[in-house]
């Protein structure tokens, strides 16, 4: 079983102003992933980042950088973020018209495809493309801002796709993000996710790589319990 847990800060919640020197924070205390939250003011009402900042980002972090694109039409725009040097893209099924296009467009460059959920959105909308998927990533907030409150109910989303995995029908991995910090990360650990992505809880703290190592451990703790337990 992949038991690797990943922690993906996520930018949304840092000092865009000292935007390199934040990235460094939680590149220096291990983290592998950085999750970069794309809003158009449209798709959610908001508006962050392009690809023109994607790819400065890339140049200042080896890291991995996981693209959350919350627009609307995202095929138009992935091609874009590819080249910006994204190294995990996904969208949201709510969003896209051509899921099918979308994916393999991603798989054909070699880029880790996924597909995110809204809260409301049932994981049965991803039935068709399930077998495509390198992740899928739960919103267990409404997306469009950081620093919001964990929905509950996401978790039997969670342990839904755990299921999935655990019957063959699922391989890839399972994403989760919003409202999650140290308090509520065992029992979202508990219901399968395996990649999560923090923004307040990480960026909005005095020390971040002290929040980042918090959750790191909470995560490694979790995997060495034994699955019988
Ligand atoms: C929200 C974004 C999240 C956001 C999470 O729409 O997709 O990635 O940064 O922030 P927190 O962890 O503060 O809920
Ligand atoms: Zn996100």
């Amino acid at each position: 079983m992949g038991t690797k847990i990943d922690i993906a800060p996520s930018i949304l919640s840092s000092d865009f102003s000292q935007l390199a020197v934040e990235i460094k924070k939680v590149e220096s205390a291990g983290a592998d992933i950085l999750h970069l939250d794309i809003m158009d003011g449209h798709f959610v009402p908001n508006i962050t980042i392009g690809p023109p900042v994607v790819a400065s980002i890339r140049k200042c972090t080896r890291m991995m950088l996981d693209v959350h694109l919350m627009i609307e039409q995202p095929g138009k725009f992935i091609k874009d973020f590819v080249h910006a040097g994204a190294d995990w893209i996904s969208v949201h099924v709510e969003a896209d018209m051509h899921l099918d296009r979308t994916l393999n467009f991603l798989k054909e460059k070699g880029v880790h495809a996924g597909v995110a959920l809204n809260p409301a959105t049932p994981v049965a909308t991803l039935d068709e493309v399930l077998h495509m998927l390198d992740y899928i990533l739960i919103m267990t907030v409404n997306p469009g801002f950081g620093g919001q409150k964990f929905i509950q109910s996401t978790l039997k989303k969670i342990r839904k796709l755990k299921d999935l995995k655990e019957s063959g029908d699922y391989s890839g991995r399972i994403e989760v993000d919003g409202g999650i910090d140290s308090g509520n990360l065992p029992e979202i650990l508990d219901a399968g996710a395996d990649m999560i992505v923090a923004g307040s809880a990480i960026f909005g703290r005095e020390s971040v790589s002290e929040a980042f190592l918090e959750m790191k451990k909470i995560a490694e703790q979790s995997v060495e319990i034994p699955e019988s337990a």
